[in-house]
Parts: C-alpha cells; sequence; structure tokens
C-alpha cells in the first residue's frame, strides 16, 4: 500500500526511482509519480494506472538530474486521478511531498491553510503536508528541519514522508510516524525506501526510522533528529536479505515462485528450532521463562491470511497446552473492551510487520501490561520493535500479493512455539514431542509431493473457474484452510468464494448448491469421528447435486464415489495437515486466476502491506 522511494546521488535519479517503483510494485498502487530536483528545478510526472504509463512518459521526455522522489499510490482520499497522484507540491511549487499514511486532521489543516491564502488542487490529506511547512517556513525561511518539525507536531495520524525544497537542491528530507520508512546507506549516495526489497541491489546496510524520527539525506551524508530537532546517532545495520530473493527465478510469477519455495522454507525453520529429531529448540528467552510458565491467557492478534494462521495457532495451542487462547481480528481488538492483562500473552501475526490494524491492538495490549511475542517475516519492521520477542518466519521477500510461503511458515511457527511452550511448561512427554517432531518433519516431502500433482490441480481448475462463486469447507484444523482457500481464490482470481465450517452448512450455505456450485471439501483423513463428519457432509452437498472438488487423502477410496474431482495428498497428523492441505488450495486458487487471466502477482484493489487504516 503505497510505496515510496528517493534518491540523492551523482546518478540522475529518474531511472534509479522508476526501477525502484517497479520494485514497490507488489505493495499495490493505482497510480504513480515521481519528482526531480535538477539545480532547483522540480520537475515532477505522475500517470494514473499501471508503473509502465509513468515509465512511457519518462522515456519520451526525460528528466535529468537528483536528488528525486518517487511514489506508488493506492487511493484513500480522492480517486485515482493525476491531480491526486503524488507528489504533492505547496501552492508556490517550491516544497514536493510523498506520502504513505492518513493525515487524519487534514480537513482542519486545510481550513486553516486556506485562510492563509493557500490554494489546493486535489482531495487528497497530502496535500495539506507541503503548504503546512511553507506556512512554517515563514518563520525562519533558512530552517527547513525546523519547519518540518513544527508541520509534523500540528499533523495527527501515520506518515511516512519523503521531500524535496527547490532552495536545497542536494538534500532529501524524510520523516516518519507509523508508516514505513527506511533509509538506505551507499557510498556517495543515500535512498529513502519503503521497503529493503525497493533498494536491495543498491544498498548493504539501512537504518529503519522510528516513529517521530525525521532525516536529512545529503549523497554522501546523513543526519538523523528527533521532532525536538535534536540530532540523533543512526543506527546503521546490514541487510539480511539477497537481491536474489527478490527475482521470479525462472517462474512466471511471484506467486507461483513462492508457492513452490515452500518446502525449503518450512525445512528451514524446522532445521533452526529443532535440535535434531527428538528435540525442540525454541528460544523464548525474550519472553522470560518464569513468565512463560505463569501465561494464563494467550490472545492471538492478526490480519487477513494472517488471521486465518492465527486461527490455527489457537486450536494447536488448545490441544497441546492447558490455557486458554483466542483469537481476534486487529481492526477489532483495537476497539473492543476486551479484559487485557500482564497475565496476557499477545501474539500477534504479520508478514509484513506493517500492517497498521496489527500494531494498533499490539499498541492497545502493551499499554495493559502484556507481553508481546510476533511471528513475522521482516526484520526491522515495525511490529518486530514493538515485541518482546520475535519469532522469525524466515520466507525471505514474499512479492506476491496473496501470502502462500509466508502463510504456511506461520503455521510452522505455531507448530514449533506451541511444542516449545509445552514443553518449557512441563505439558508435553518426550514420548509426545517425537511424534509429533516425526510428523512435522514429514511437511516440506508432502509438499513437495503436492506440487508434483500441480498438473490435475490445473486440470481441475480449468473445469470449475468459470463460475460466479465457490464453496470451501473444512473442520477443526481445516477450517481455517478452508477460509484461506476461499480467501485465496477471491484474492487472486476475483471468483467469489466463501469458507465455511462444514458443520454450519446447513445454517445457511445449502441453499446455495446446486450443479452450478463448486464446493470444495477438505475431507483428509483424520480421527474417525471427524472424517466421518465430514464425509456426512461430502454426501449433502452431494445430495443436492454440488459440484465437489475433494482434497483427500491418497488411498481414499470411499471418497471417489462422491466427488466430481479430488486432489489427493499425503497422510499426515491431522494437526499438521493444513500446511500441506493449503498448497492443494493456494495451486486450484493460481490456475483459476490463470485461466480467468488475472494479473496475479497484483491483483486489483488489494495492497500488500496495509499501512492505514
Ligand atoms: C494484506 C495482504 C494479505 C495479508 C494481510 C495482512 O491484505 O494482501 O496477504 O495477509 O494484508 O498482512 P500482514 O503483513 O500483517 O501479514
Amino acid at each position: 500500500m503505497c510505496g515510496i522511494i528517493g534518491y540523492v546521488g551523482n546518478e540522475d535519479a529518474q531511472p534509479v526511482i522508476l526501477d525502484g517503483l517497479k520494485r514497490l510494485e507488489y505493495r499495490g498502487y493505482d497510480s504513480a509519480g515521481l519528482a526531480v530536483l535538477s539545480g532547483g528545478t522540480l520537475t515532477i510526472r505522475k500517470r494514473v494506472g499501471r508503473l509502465s504509463s509513468l515509465e512511457q512518459t519518462c522515456a519520451e521526455n526525460p528528466v535529468q538530474g537528483s536528488p528525486g522522489i518517487g511514489h506508488t499510490r493506492w487511493a484513500t482520499h480522492g480517486e485515482p486521478s493525476e491531480v491526486n497522484s503524488h507528489p504533492h507540491t505547496d501552492t508556490a511549487g517550491e516544497i514536493a511531498v510523498v506520502h504513505n499514511g492518513i493525515i487524519e486532521n487534514y480537513l482542519e489543516l486545510r481550513e486553516m491553510l486556506e485562510k492563509e491564502g493557500f490554494v489546493f488542487r486535489s482531495q487528497t490529506d497530502t496535500e495539506v503536508i507541503p503548504n503546512l511547512i511553507a506556512l512554517e517556513l515563514r518563520r525562519d525561511q533558512k530552517d527547513f528541519m525546523g519547519a518540518l518539525s513544527r508541520a509534523l507536531q500540528r499533523a495527527r495520524g501515520a506518515y511516512a514522508l519523503g521531500i524535496l525544497w527547490t532552495r536545497e537542491p542536494g538534500r532529501i528530507y524524510a520523516a516518519r510516524q507509523g508508516s514505513p520508512l527506511i533509509i538506505g546507506v551507499g557510498e556517495g549516495e543515500n535512498f529513502i525506501a519503503s521497503d529493503v526489497p525497493a533498494i536491495i541491489n543498491r544498498v548493504t546496510r539501512v537504518i529503519y526510522l522510528n516513529d517521530g524520527e525525521m532525516a536529512c539525506l545529503e549523497a554522501d551524508g546523513i543526519r538523523l533528529f528527533n521532532l525536538k530537532g535534536e540530532e540523533l546517532k543512526p543506527d546503521i545495520q546490514k541487510v539480511t536479505i539477497h537481491a536474489e530473493a527478490a527475482s521470479k527465478a525462472g517462474f512466471e510469477t511471484f506467486m507461483l515462485k513462492e508457492i513452490h519455495e515452500q518446502p525449503r522454507v518450512l525445512h528451514g525453520l524446522l532445521s533452526k528450532h529443532t535440535s535434531d529429531r527428538q528435540d525442540i529448540a525454541v528460544d523464548l528467552s525474550g519472553l522470560g521463562r518464569d513468565y512463560c510458565r505463569a501465561i494464563n491467557r494467550v490472545m492471538i492478534v492478526s490480519c487477513g491470511t494472517a488471521y486465518y494462521a492465527g486461527c490455527y495457532g489457537r486450536l494447536l495451542l488448545e490441544l497441546l497446552l492447558d490455557i486458554n487462547v483466542e483469537v481476534e481480528l486487529g481492526s477489532e481488538l483495537r476497539y473492543r473492551r476486551a479484559k487485557l492483562d500482564p497475565g496476557t500473552l499477545i501474539i500477534a501475526v504479520s508478514q509484513s510487520g506493517e500492517t497498521a490494524d496489527t500494531i494498533a491492538a499490539v499498541k492497545k495490549a502493551k499499554a495493559s501490561g502484556c507481553r508481546v511475542l510476533s511471528i513475522c517475516n521482516v526484520p526491522g519492521s515495525s511490529l518486530v520493535r514493538e515485541s518482546h520477542a520475535v519469532l522469525f518466519t524466515d520466507a525471505g521477500p514474499e512479492i506476491g500479493v496473496a501470502s502462500t510461503k509466508a502463510f504456511t511458515a506461520q503455521l510452522m511457527a505455531f507448530a514449533l512455539f506451541s511444542l516449545g511452550l509445552a514443553r518449557l511448561r512441563g505439558e508435553l512427554s518426550d514420548e509426545k514431542l517425537s511424534r509429533c517432531l516425526a510428523e512435522l518433519q514429514k511437511v516440506p516431502t508432502h509438499i513437495h509431493y503436492v506440487l508434483s500433482r500441480k498438473d490435475a490441480i490445473r486440470q481441475i481448475a480449468d473445469k470449475h473457474h468459470d463460475g460466479p462463486s465457490a464453496l470451501y469447507l473444512g473442520r477443526r484444523f481445516n477450517y481455517p484452510i478452508a477460509l484461506e482457500g476461499a480467501l485465496k481464490n477471491k484474492e487472486i482470481s476475483y471468483q467469489h468464494a466463501e469458507g465455511y465450517a462444514a458443520g454450519e452448512m446447513k445454517h445457511g450455505p445449502i441453499a446455495l448448491i446446486s450443479e452450478y456450485l463448486p464446493v470444495v471439501c477438505i475431507c483428509t483423513k483424520t480421527d474417525d469421528e471427524l472424517y466421518e463428519k465430514m464425509m456426512s457432509n461430502v454426501r449433502e452437498v452431494d445430495a443436492r447435486h454440488g459440484r465437489i472438488i475433494a482434497v483427500a487423502t491418497d488411498g481414499d477410496e470411499a471418497v471417489r464415489g462422491l466427488a466430481g474431482d479430488i486432489i489427493y495428498v499425503p497422510e499426515i497428523a491431522e494437526e499438521f495437515s493444513p500446511m500441506v492441505n493449503v498448497v492443494a488450495l493456494q495451486l486450484l486458487a493460481y490456475y483459476s486466476a490463470q485461466a480467468r487471466g488475472t494479473d496475479i502477482d497484483k491483483p486489483r484493489n488489494l495492497a500488500k502491506s496495509v499501512t492505514v487504516e
């Protein structure tokens, strides 16, 4: 959601900015723009739609010089249009700003600025920022940092900002409050960016800006300040991901590549957190061993796909531990009057570590004395910095908007954490632990097996992709997988899909069942009772002539007579089967989307990282 890039150095900024914007495309956007400052002259180019259109404009009419700032916009205030695209300038056209976030009091600021003679052209909240800075500059025309800091103290909300000022042609200013922004540290050149993958090909060192910090970048220097104007010492960190990790590596899309990376990612997590096949080695020191023993309640918080990982986490923690577990959406928990106390462990799950609602919920829980463990994929992200302890999912950059490898890595992280916590609390016998670990070790190979069936899954997708809707059913551990399977389908194929607890089917969705409705039933072999219940649901769908697509355990002949199509998967304990079963549903959604001709890596209207509420 909105991407920011900025460059100051000896090269022309335009190609560097365009390259950075390309790398930020995955975050989701509907228009793009850039500004280049060349010897005090500001040139701005903006285009609605795909970045290729901005690239074409820039190729026809290139701008030379540096520094430059660029932006991919995901519309919040005002429709996608050139006038609403960033960069925005002050009325005099001397200050150019790119912004990610929302200025909540923009209407009152705008009214005040209009009374001061400033003229607004767009419908955006962002446009108040350059004008507010211009207003503050009236006090002292030379002190830009002072004006910026005073302006920001008047703005309420979230922002990551990149700013150019025509009177200081060798500088980029930046600021952050609640939206992600990093500084890339180069040799004779420096960058600002929304995330590391945007500049991964250019730098090996970064500074993660903290909330309430401002920066001034020149080609050979970076200075950091707090909002009071006091200078801070930058904490420069080494980048831990490699440039190749953010490439398609020969796959037709990032999503397909990421689906195929899952066996490696999960194997890596398993090896990292198990000392050998017999023992678990999850580092819980960030939470404290005594605290872990005393936890009386767990509240899992997350959004989107990560929320479904949380639903899985709840089931597993409940299975392995004698503990109360709840799961809640970030956007709900932040406004609930839930009782949160120091005995409640918050587990925040997030691929990006930048999801505004998840972070807001975490901050609220921290204010009530809770400790926070995050399951996160991005080192240095806002969530990681808010947490007492972190279990990294180590999935590498996930570029496809629809989450795949980050999701299965979150499930594996939950499995490892639950085993580690149960062990520490003395709630897990040696025998049960080795049984669980032996099952978990099967996961990467089993996923390979599902991947090897992709042609069969493609044929099933080809048969069913054209209907208006699809229903996904699962029970217990595979109920979150039914929800996630349906979400994957809607996200990338735009076919309406609904995930349901199979036991709830009779309370509504059964009315939809007809020969036209594909019903994806996850009926892998679990304990006998649950399998039988699921099979009854399958029969109920069959009796109403629904088009059954079953995800079933290899060798299960009983399903054959009922389901028109079957995706066979290898047998594994029910509690770990979601990591395998979901891969079948990822592929099903993928090939449906392909058949429907959508833009799989960048589905319409979606953003990879939802940094506003
Ligand atoms: C967006 C993404 C989803 C993701 C969700 C939560 O909606 O498109 O793929 O699951 O945000 O993001 P997070 O980074 O917190 O996991």
